[in-house]
């Protein structure tokens, strides 16, 4: 006999709506798993939702045979813009299995690679304005997620589509990116949000308009290289040059331009997110900072970063893997069962089609996998093998299996870079040493309120 899912109490009409934090419904997440353990189901709006939080659970849906990736609340909002792009498509949609074919060798370690210099580029213009923020006095304050969300933008649109936006020249936000982010927001909060509370809001107005500031730019960018061609490998020339190898079909204008938006959706909140938790654990754990900058001055000195060094570098790995487990950027992704099924060894029922939420931030957490110290930045668990030894899917910030993230090499190679030559030419410190984490959830999660100081380093390595 299978056990009820247990749930916190319900309110007619809303279910457990007022249960989840409207700002971070990750805290809400947190401490729903801290009371209930490693399973609890809500009603949201009429809809359950099931979350999972061990890691024996999450191993257990961790089944492309039994499970596979849903398409629920904020993320068919963010359809209205990116449609059947790889990160919001039905795994049934046919435009899925053609962009999937045809991107994933683009998306390989050794083209990534080729990508090297672009990511210098911009990477380059991020040191020259925190270089120059001393300008402003000496006590000039960053704030790095604004930063790093410039940096994670432009180059992925340098990279992906050879275009720049250069937001790194302008005070405010370029208008796509301003856009983008309220979309973003706005798409999270409407998956909780009654009908008759969206009715009364009426920001249907401004949402469409963001809608089509993307949209706009997307079908742009596709036009301009139809009508100018460049001779160039980068990912928009091979979305409109190549065939799917199993059906022989290429990408049409619309499912380019939607792809197109996808990477820069998909693209660079995750990884401005890594960016600034990073620099957050490591002020926050003074120890790993001096390890890593002595690794970084060992094997890179004072010359530009390269590829290459980055096998050298087991620190920065191990502090790059340490922060995805304790703040995976990502920090759910929903699935559900293909047939009616149990869950927990039989313990608990769940019907075929009910979304479930892996929530992948308190899995890592699991004290079973991760020892009693798991609520530490420690990223000496991360070394020597130990990595390696884990159980199986115990760490998967980028998902998993078929739908697990197209991005991870880019993403890997252009966090190494930056942080890498953060550590080299700048001296860090946090504004407020008193400051605790908090956080901003949009469809990603990063800090908020960090401000840090960064000078350029006097002592050479
Ligand atoms: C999918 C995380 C960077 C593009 C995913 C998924 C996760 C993830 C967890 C699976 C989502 C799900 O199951 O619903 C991350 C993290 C990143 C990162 C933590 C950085 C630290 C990137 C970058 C790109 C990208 C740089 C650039 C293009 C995508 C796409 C998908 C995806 C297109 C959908 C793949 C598919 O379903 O076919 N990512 N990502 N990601 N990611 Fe990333």
């Amino acid at each position: 006999m299978s056990l009820p899912i247990p749930q916190p109490p319900a309110i007619p009409f809303i279910g457990n709506v007022a249960s989840l934090d409207k700002d971070v419904p990750l805290y809400s997440y947190a401490l729903l798993a801290k009371t209930y353990g490693e399973i609890y189901q809500l009603n949201i709006l009429g809809t359950t939702i099931i979350s999972i939080n061990s890691y024996a659970l999450a191993h257990e849906v961790s089944d492309e045979t039994r499970f596979k990736k849903i398409i629920a609340a904020g993320l068919l909002e963010v359809r209205k813009v990116v449609g059947d792009g790889l990160f919001t498509a039905f795994t049934e949609e046919p435009g899925w299995g053609i962009a999937h074919r045809l991107l994933m060798p683009a998306f390989g370690t050794i083209p990534i690679k080729g990508m090297m210099e672009e990511m210098r580029d911009i990477c380059d213009q991020l040191v020259k304005k925190v270089s120059t923020s001393e300008r402003f006095g000496p006590h000039a304050a960053l704030d790095p997620s604004d930063d790093f969300t410039r940096l994670t933008l432009d180059t992925i649109a340098y990279c992906s589509m050879s275009f720049r936006l250069n937001s790194f020249y302008t005070e405010k936000q370029p208008p796509f990116a301003a856009a983008m982010v309220d979309f973003l927001i706005e798409s999270d909060r409407r998956s909780t949000r009654p009908r008759v509370v969206q009715a009364l809001i009426g920001n249907n107005a401004k949402f469409e308009r963001d809608i089509k500031t993307m949209t706009d730019l997307g079908d742009e960018i596709v036009a301009e290289r139809q009508a100018n061609p460049i001779d160039k490998k980068d990912l928009l020339n091979t979305m409109l040059h190549s065939r799917d190898p199993q059906t022989g079909k290429g990408m049409d204008a619309d499912s380019i331009s939607r792809n197109l938006l996808t990477f820069l959706i998909a693209g660079h909140e995750t990884s401005s997110g890594m960016l600034t938790f990073m620099v957050y654990h490591l002020l926050k754990t003074p120890e790993a900072l001096r390890k890593l900058r002595a690794e970084v001055d060992e094997v890179i000195g004072d010359r530009p970063v390269q590829c290459e060094d980055f096998s050298r570098m087991p620190y920065l790995t191990a502090v790059m893997r340490e922060t995805l487990r304790l703040t995976p950027t990502a920090s759910k992704r929903g699935i559900t069962p293909i047939h009616d099924t149990t869950l927990g060894g039989g313990k608990y029922f769940v019907k075929a089609g009910t979304p479930i939420l892996v929530q992948v931030w308190n899995m890592h957490r699991d004290p079973l996998v991760w020892g009693e110290d798991a609520e530490e930045f420690r990223p000496e668990r991360m070394l020597d093998g130990k990595f390696e030894a884990l159980p199986p899917q115990a760490w998967q910030p980028f998902g998993f299996g078929l739908r697990g993230c197209i991005g991870r090499a880019f993403a890997w190679q252009e966090v190494s870079l930056v942080l890498a030559t953060v550590i080299q030419r700048f001296d860090l410190s946090l504004v407020d040493p008193s400051y605790t984490l908090q956080i901003k959830q949009t469809i990603t999660i990063k800090p908020k309120g960090l401000q840090i100081h960064a000078r350029p380093r006097t002592a050479k390595p």
